[in-house]
């Protein structure tokens, strides 16, 4: 099994991916992160969320309760004060850890190599441990993100939430050695789970399922009112699924980076697919004008077409394997 640590701010879809990685992944632990709701609340979903299935030997460690640079800004129009809102789960009797989650990180990597990085919340976690210990940068496998978009922004017209809240953390992420590969709005768009999707959930005859269809209730009546929306996106399940299945995403290489500056475009993931074109016709163009693509070599990949029939089967199997 693939080891892997999972970085995450639950947040309904987030419980997805954790389901997900618990079944199918060698998960050495699960690191909080301020973004849907403040960071005690993300961990005491998670262990919830373990608990729930079967699975509170995995350890979660609290990490950064907000951004490296710029104040919180959290979530719960979507995922409800909680934070998890829609199904009454006991509150967990296992403790969260007592090391701070980037410590987690450092220290996992030092001590075990080829860990693949699952990161479904704002990137501070992941940034703060490469800023603090460079020498694991050769031990991450590789860094599989939900955030950005080769498109449009959720929270803002040009930024997706995860790299909006954060955009200094991703930034470093994407311009650090290590591949990334991004499952982006234009991606997970396409995981959109309606009442179909959710009924099938609901008969699965397993306590797992019914919480995860009470989980969807919530969450598709939120998108319903924010957005219109007649369904949710399981956005943090396609990056865990990446990882579990990498035939269920069909991604193309790019170099990727994010805006830091712009007054409109703050948080953005700057993609640069021009070579996708093939032979790049505006080429002489742009260096007849000194204007160089700055894109240069792919850093990264990008989620571009999800295999929706692979991944609903790969939901429901796993949510009819646990209790
Ligand atoms: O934009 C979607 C992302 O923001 C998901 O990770 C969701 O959990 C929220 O954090
Ligand atoms: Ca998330």
């Amino acid at each position: 099994m693939k080891k892997v640590i999972l970085d995450c701010d639950p947040g309904h879809d987030d419980a997805f991916a954790i389901m997900l990685a618990a079944r199918h992944l060698e998960v050495l632990g699960i690191t909080g992160i301020g973004g849907n709701c403040v960071i005690e609340n993300v961990a005491r979903n998670a262990l919830k969320i373990l608990e729930l299935i079967g699975r509170p030997d995995i350890p979660v460690f609290k990490g950064h309760s907000r951004p490296l640079a710029v104040e919180l800004v959290t979530a719960p129009q979507f995922h409800g004060k909680s934070g998890l809102d829609g199904p009454e789960l006991p509150e967990p009797r296992t403790p969260v850890q007592n090391k701070h989650g980037v410590d987690f990180i450092v220290d996992t990597l030092r001590a075990v190599g080829d860990v693949t990085l699952i990161a479904t919340g704002p990137l501070t976690n992941i940034a703060a441990a490469l800023n603090k210990a460079p020498d694991i940068v050769p031990r991450i496998r590789e860094i599989v993100i939900m955030g950005g978009s080769v498109s449009f922004g959720n929270w803002t017209p040009a930024a997706e939430f995860n790299i909006f809240v954060d955009p200094e953390a991703a930034y470093r992420v994407f311009n650090s050695p290590v591949h990334v590969k991004m499952c982006g709005l234009n991606l997970t768009r396409q995981c959109l789970i309606g009442p179909a999707e959710a009924e099938r959930i609901r008969r699965i005859p397993t306590r797992t399922a019914s919480v995860a269809a009470e989980l969807l209730d919530f969450y598709m009546e939120a998108c319903r009112k924010l957005i219109g929306s007649d369904g949710a996106d399981l956005h943090d399940a396609c990056a865990a699924a990446w990882v579990i299945d990498p035939g269920l995403i069909k991604g193309a290489a790019m170099r990727i980076t994010v805006e830091l500056r712009g007054e409109f475009t703050r948080g953005m993931t700057v993609c640069d697919y021009r070579h996708l074109r093939g032979e790049d016709p505006l080429r002489d163009i742009y260096h007849e004008a000194g204007t160089a693509p700055r894109g240069g070599e792919p850093n990264a990949e990008a989620g571009m077409e999800l295999d929706r029939g692979r991944f609903l089967s790969l939901l429901y199997d796993t949510l009819a394997g646990y209790p």
